[in-house]
């Protein structure tokens, strides 16, 4: 990368740092999972199920083993033994409970029903298609209807005064339901392994959010020890959560290199995603809120359901947000599950925020409109001190400056409240607000630094960049300690070797990463200097290392010492043989003087969960997003033109790669609000709009200009820079920001998403 244009030394940290990953990406030359080939790769394409539910009463591949190349097929009637990691494991998560091809039941459609492995991708894919199956179909129950019928349990989560009693007292009450449909991950890179055999030791390529993770997971399921498994994904095309945890097709590649002793590929195609990699799980939530006539609250139920799969409990926690955000005496949260046949959900940016603070933003929207009050006074009335939920302090809270400074953005001042009065260029506009907040963590994570012989920094740990400057972020922190260029630096990630890293999740692998880094390359320059006094041929032999600094990657004495060191040498017999020159010493040509392979040190990460500093307060970050729509009322056209963000993160490491991470998030948020929905056939149960054709997430052309600000206020209970993370919560709030502008601009409330033209068409606003 360009040396020219980076801040140098402890000036980078919060500096628009260009991705260090970012030539080898643009170039192609950058692996990714099933780029991996190696000598005697077989292809793997699997079999899907064509029903929702029932058995296979018949799966007939006799065909299929007929077709040249063809070297393997598995399914229920002949896989190998695989084992069920324990749902409760405290130190691994799974996707799917139930391993691949368990059992002749199907329990949603595009479970895998077997497996062909062949010499080629297309006998493979000819193979595929000769697999004969027959099923005792059930009709399959994929209802978006979640409430009627609802049988299940309904969990209490958190619950504070008598909210009944204050909704039941209030005098202005909000009471409706919000829906939020099924969403698809879509990343660019899909699912896929290559799997390679070594004797007992299997080499996993994935495109995984959590090497360590998915090792211990595999190892657990192939039954084999976890130092056999080794899990590589050097680069991600992105995760957005579906990535996070193993999937069967893992497992299915292993068990057929295993059996056929032979690396094996497997690659999800586009429709695949939609069906067997996990999903946004379908939200149905009732919100009260309870207020007094100046606009305080004083009760707030949140009560949801969200389906699952038949056999996997996953909670879309929406009500995560709800106890803290606003102040208020009584409050309820509750959840439910509805099962569906559909595959496991999985999380996906901003779980449960995200939907969650749909339905709550939204509600405070309504809320506002019912008082006839300013909707960003509602907020800043009911701004919370501290988190009411858990009875602690906030380590940093400023989501009043996220309202004020948005305001201040979009001009607020000269919003007129009435649906419809605000006009601009022959258009309807519409401004709407709403807020955002996201948890914050430090969890464990342990790095390695060396300061190499041939002047360069390695720096190792098993966690992973799946896009969000991971890589960079650890090269900052070594620069900023040492000066050594980052053109010298060399990060080396994803891969379950290293020393055991995070998971990217929950936005929390930068501060995890952050402390780690930094031990590791404090105690390999703490080793450095005490070498440099160590080494009789140095030119600090005898010097106190607390003397030594070092600064562009050369050993300097400190320059007050300076002056010392030099009185001392004509006096002392113990002072330094060699005269320490003025400009210093490059840190390897110390390592030479000292006959060293190089100076290894490692770093950890005290997890904020034992630390008794960071556990007395609640960790998170805020935000909000203030949205403006065009409606064309003539042709019924709504566009979303402006969104600003602002964004309270702890401090931002790179300024770039963090605001890039905003926008992103917004851009997933315009694509919830008015496009994204995975549907589902009835009678088949096969998610029917599975492809980019028919799947519409936001491009370039559906896009506003979007405008990012962080308030950059360090969180020190955090780790030493202050910062908290940044990635998911850009998407929490820019649903109702978008729903709440919708609404004023067409006097529209759209409560179930995504915003359909025929909504609009409702519209009492008729011309311009
Ligand atoms: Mo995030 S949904 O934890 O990748």
């Amino acid at each position: 990368m360009a040396t020219a244009t980076t801040p140098q030394a402890a000036g980078i940290i919060g500096a628009a740092v260009p991705r260090i990953d970012g030539p080898v990406k643009t170039t192609g030359t950058a692996l990714y999972a099933v780029d991996h080939d190696f000598p005697g790769l077989a292809h793997a394409v699997a079999v899907q199920s064509t029903v929702g539910s029932g058995r296979i009463r018949k799966l007939d591949a006799s065909a299929a083993e007929q077709i040249p190349g063809v070297l393997l097929i598995f399914h229920h009637g002949n896989m190998e033994k695989v084992y069920r990691l324990f749902p409760h494991q405290d130190d691994a998560t799974t996707s799917e409970a139930r391993p691949p091809f368990e059992d002749d039941k199907i329990y949603y459609w595009g479970q895998y029903v077997a497996l062909v492995v062949a010499e080629t991708l297309e006998q493979a894919t000819a193979a595929a298609e000769a697999v004969r199956a027959e099923y005792d179909a059930e009709t399959p129950n994929v209802s978006a209807d979640l409430e009627t019928g609802f049988t299940g349990q309904r969990h209490s989560s958190w619950k504070r005064g008598d909210p009944d009693k204050a909704l039941a007292e209030a005098p202005v009450v909000i009471d409706e339901t919000y829906i939020t449909p099924v969403e698809t991950h879509n990343p660019m890179e899909m699912h896929g392994t290559v799997a390679v055999w070594d004797g007992d030791n299997v080499t996993l390529y994935e495109s995984s959010q959590g090497v360590v993770n998915h090792r211990i997971v595999m190892a657990e399921v192939l039954g084999v020890p976890r130092e056999n498994v080794r899990v590589i994904s050097r680069f991600i095309g992105s995760g957005f959560g579906g990535k996070l945890f193993p999937w069967p097709q893992s497992t299915m590649a292993a068990v057929a290199a295993r059996k056929l002793n032979r690396p094996v590929k497997l690659s999800l195609d586009r429709r695949m995603m939609f069906s067997n990699v996990g999903h946004r799980p379908l939200t149905e939530q009732r919100i009260r809120l309870g207020a007094t006539a100046d606009g305080r609250l004083t009760a707030v139920r949140h009560d949801f359901l969200n389906h699952t799969s038949m056999l996997d409990d996953i909670v879309e926690r929406c009500g995560e947000q709800t106890p803290f955000i606003y102040s208020c005496p009584n409050l309820e949260v509750s959840s439910g599950l509805a099962r569906r046949n559909v595959g496991t959900p999985t999380p996906m940016r901003g779980p449960g925020a995200v939907p969650g603070l749909f339905a709550l933003e939204s509600a405070m929207d309504e809320l506002a409109v019912k008082l006839k009050m300013d909707p960003l006074e509602l907020r800043i009335k009911n701004d919370a001190e501290r988190d009411e939920g858990t009875n602690l302090p906030f380590s940093s809270r400023h989501l009043k400056e996220c309202f004020t400074t948005g305001a201040e953005k979009i001009g607020w001042k000269q919003r007129t409240p009435e649906p419809g009065s605000m006009r601009r260029n022959g258009k309807v506009i519409g401004w709407g607000l709403a807020g955002a907040s996201w948890g914050a963590a430090r969890i464990p994570c342990t790095a390695t630094v060396e300061l190499c012989p041939n002047g360069r920094i390695c720096v190792r740990c098993a966690t992973q960049d799946i896009g969000t400057g991971t890589y960079t972020i650890f090269a900052q922190v070594m620069h900023a300690k040492t000066g050594v260029p980052m053109d010298r630096i060399d990060v080396l990630l994803g891969d379950s070797s290293l020393p055991d890293g995070p998971t990217s999740g929950g936005s929390m692998a930068t501060s995890a990463v952050l402390p780690a880094a930094t031990n590791a390359v404090n105690s390999a320059i703490t080793r450095l200097m005490n070498i440099a006094t160590l080494t009789q041929n140095s030119p600090f032999y005898g010097a106190k290392p607390e003397t030594l600094t070092l600064i562009d990657g050369r050993i300097h004495m400190k320059e007050a010492e300076q002056a010392g060191v030099r009185r001392m040498a004509l006096t002392s017999d113990d002072a330094p043989a060699v005269r320490p020159p003025a400009g210093g010493i490059p840190f390897e040509e110390l390592i030479s003087l000292a006959r060293l392979s190089g100076i290894t040190a490692t770093g950890r990460t005290f997890p904020s969960f034992e630390d008794p500093k960071a556990k007395a307060y609640s960790l998170h970050s805020f935000g909000a997003h203030f949205a403006e729509v065009e409606w064309e009322p003539e042709i019924a056209r709504l566009r979303v033109s402006r969104i600003f963000s602002i964004f309270d993160c702890g401090r931002i490491i790179n300024l770039k790669a963090g605001a890039n991470q905003i926008l992103g998030a917004a851009v997933m948020g315009v694509g919830m609000t008015l496009l994204e929905e995975t549907r589902y056939e009835k009678r088949t149960g096969q998610p029917i709009n599975g492809s980019f054709a028919d799947y519409l997430v936001a491009t370039c052309a559906d896009l506003p200009e979007l405008d990012v600000t962080f308030l950059d206020y360090p969180d020190l209970i955090v780790n030493e820079y202050g910062a908290r993370g940044v990635g998911e919560i850009g998407m929490a709030g820019v649903a109702p920001a978008i729903t709440a502008a919708v609404y004023h601009a067409t006097g529209i409330r759209v409560r179930e998403l995504p915003v359909r033209i025929e909504d609009l068409l409702q519209s009492k606003i008729v011309e311009v």
